[in-house]
């Protein structure tokens, strides 16, 4: 790809604004800023409605920035989406809430993934089986010949991770991907996800209510507020010392470790650390 630098950010977001309706228009994204690198995974939080979803959306096309710029391995500057060439466009993979919304339900699950799959070679990248990916996500091969309405939520859910990493993207946008699963599941999920992203060098931008599994999972944090981001940094700082009231009040909210209604520990849990750790090495591997 001729316009595309490997050494920057995977993703460059610059002054985004996204608005809705016409003249008194509604500022959902008040000039947000962000980037995400290589085999980095940055979780975008905040309450209810303060524009993460809006933020995902411009990312990916499916919102015309008012202002602002998004820019994919530094290529031109220019808003993904219609105008993005198809190459290109595979390689940004998006997980939704709701996994019914990206499987098509009359496809058996195999299917399902291989598409994703040709959207790797299309590319010129290695392919997996689709056992390979469901055995990623931690589904039993056995699943392959279902239809999604054979499976449960959760596994659906995996159904979509899997053929969104099966088509090797660059850049994985989740928005809640883990929201739909129930609790023993969204932490392995979660870190799932995070693993396969930094093995394979994806810079994933992650969106999630829930903070005990953020702090398990991502990088670096962005404090969304009223459609600013009023707080970022690296997730351990962020959680040691918030800087925002906003912020401190979110993390106040938290269940304790060992209080009741938190996470079941995940199998990776002191991993912040070590999951830094690995990311050189990740990245060595893929370069
Ligand atoms: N298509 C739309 N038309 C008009 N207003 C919208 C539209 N989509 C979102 N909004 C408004 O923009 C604001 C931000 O919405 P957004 O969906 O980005 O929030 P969010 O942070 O993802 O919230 P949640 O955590 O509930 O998913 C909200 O006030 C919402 O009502
Ligand atoms: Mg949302």
């Amino acid at each position: 790809m001729t316009e595309t630098n490997d050494s920057g950010p995977v993703l460059h977001v610059d002054g985004l604004v996204v608005e809705y309706g016409g003249r008194a228009a509604f500022r959902a994204v008040d000039g947000v800023s962000f980037d995400i690198a290589r085999g980095e995974v940055l979780a975008l939080v905040g309450e209810s409605g303060c524009g993460k979803s809006s933020t995902a959306r411009a990312v990916i096309g499916m919102e015309t920035p008012r202002e602002g710029t998004v820019q994919y391995r530094g290529g031109a500057v220019r808003p993904l989406g219609m105008r993005t060439r198809p190459k290109e466009l595979t390689a940004i993979q998006m997980v939704f809430q709701d996994p019914n919304s990206s499987l098509n339900p009359r496809v058996r699950v195999a299917q399902q993934i291989s598409a994703g799959s040709r959207a790797a070679r299309a590319r010129g990248l290695d392919i997996e089986a689709p056992s390979h990916w469901l055995k990623a996500v931690g589904l039993s091969p056995a699943l392959e010949n279902r239809y999604p309405y054979q499976l449960s939520g959760g596994q659906r859910q995996r159904v979509a991770i899997a053929r969104a990493l099966a088509a090797r993207p660059d850049l994985i946008v989740a928005d809640e991907p883990i929201s739909a699963l129930d609790a023993s599941a969204q932490a392995s999920v979660a870190g799932m996800m995070r693993e396969l992203c930094v093995a394979s060098g994806a810079a994933m931008l992650f969106i999630s209510h829930d903070l005990s599994v953020v702090r398990l999972m991502a990088d670096r944090v962005a404090v969304m507020y009223r459609g600013r981001i009023v707080e970022s940094g690296p997730t351990p700082l962020v959680w040691s010392q918030p800087a925002h009231p906003y912020t401190e009040s979110l993390l106040s909210a938290i269940p304790k470790p060992d209080g009741e209604g938190t996470l079941p520990e995940a199998p990776a849990t002191d991993a912040p650390a070590e999951w830094s750790m690995r990311i050189p090495e990740a990245l060595d591997r893929v370069a």
